[in-house]
């Protein structure tokens, strides 16, 4: 499929009796940033170490960037293709920041002057470039977790895999690396992430996925918490009248407007399509608008429903 950068179908993995992963199908588009959520145990590396083919799958398809996993004559093309942050950061202590960028874009085949360019790069923007020649033995959880994300990207990766990003760095490394990630998502790289930040999922991702061995659910994050909840816009007007709900139910159906002191509130389907038509009828009936804002579900009360009900109508 043309512009495809992964493609899940019933993907499946047993360890023994205990099914981690049952029949995950998933497309993600090129340039996508996914944000794959679920409770601890959920199987999300193990989507992911089957996506990268770190560990083989028990059944199902899965083609990742033109690669089909579990074929062998595509094993190195997938290597070369993808970057994973992998969950057990596992970095050659006694190697500088340096060395270890270096090992693994050798492994890649890059070239000398390209991969001393993306170390630089790399290094700078994490803001380590002053430590390059310290072994990494020595550094905190958050630089080590940055230098294995720089070996991520180190080899151009047109998809990267990040398995908890952000787990250990402060607030101010977790936003320098959300806004590489927004980088990378500019140069049209995709982006699968795992995280248990709904915040960051919201902040970042284009859809979101939530699996508890199975996958629940999939969407924007608007569309999830509109899905949910319904969708309400709250108008808030200098004086609220039966005349002016009349005029906004006209516009968008009846039954759907409600006066309450000096608001409307008004049942919505797709607030970005409807509020304007709705604030353009306010004002046409001569209302004046304070104040509109939309009342939905937050990401993680969608999420805390989900993985405990299951059940989300679609
Ligand atoms: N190598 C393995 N052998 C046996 N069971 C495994 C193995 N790897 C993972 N599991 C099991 O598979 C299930 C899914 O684990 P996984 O690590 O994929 O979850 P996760 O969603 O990444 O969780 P977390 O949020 O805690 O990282 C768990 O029940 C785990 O114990
Ligand atoms: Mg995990």
């Amino acid at each position: 499929m043309p512009g495809s950068m992964i493609h899940a179908e019933g993907l499946t993995k047993q360890f023994g009796t205990l099914t981690a992963v049952d029949q995950v199908s998933l497309d993600l588009a090129e340039g996508e940033v996914f944000g794959f959520l679920g409770p601890n145990g959920a199987g999300k590396t193990t989507t992911v170490r089957m996506l990268t083919s770190l560990i083989s799958k028990t059944s199902g398809v899965a083609v990742v960037a033109d690669c089909e996993i579990g074929k062998e004559a595509d094993e190195l093309k997938l290597r070369a293709r993808i970057g994973l942050l992998p969950e057990n950061v596992g970095l050659y202590e006694n190697s500088t920041a340096y060395e270890n960028l270096e090992y693994f874009g050798q492994l890649y085949g890059l070239d000398g002057a390209t991969l001393r360019r993306n170390i630089e790069r790399l290094l700078r923007t994490m803001d380590l470039w002053e430590k390059k020649d310290v072994p990494v033995a020595t550094f905190s959880k958050g630089m080590k977790q940055k230098v294995a994300i720089a070996r991520a990207l180190v080899h151009d990766p047109i998809l990267v895999f990040l398995d908890e990003p952000t787990a250990n760095l402060d607030p101010e490394a977790a936003k320098m690396v959300r806004e590489i990630l927004l980088a990378l998502k500019k140069e049209k790289r995709t982006i699968f992430l795992n995280t248990h930040n709904l915040d960051e999922a919201q902040r970042i991702c284009d859809r979101v996925g939530i699996l508890r061995t199975r996958l629940l659910t999939v969407g924007s994050p608007r569309e999830l918490e509109t899905r949910m909840s319904g969708n309400r816009t709250v108008v808030k007007l200098e004086r609220a009248s039966e005349a002016i709900a009349g005029a906004v139910e006209a516009q968008i159906g009846s039954g759907r407007v409600e006066v309450s002191g000096d608001q409307l509130l008004v049942d919505v389907d797709d607030p970005d399509r409807q509020n304007p038509v709705i604030a353009a009828a306010i004002v046409a009936a001569g209302g004046r608008i304070r104040q509109l804002t939309q009342l939905s579900t937050s990401l993680e009360e969608v999420y805390l429903k989900l993985i405990h009900e299951e059940a989300l109508p679609s």
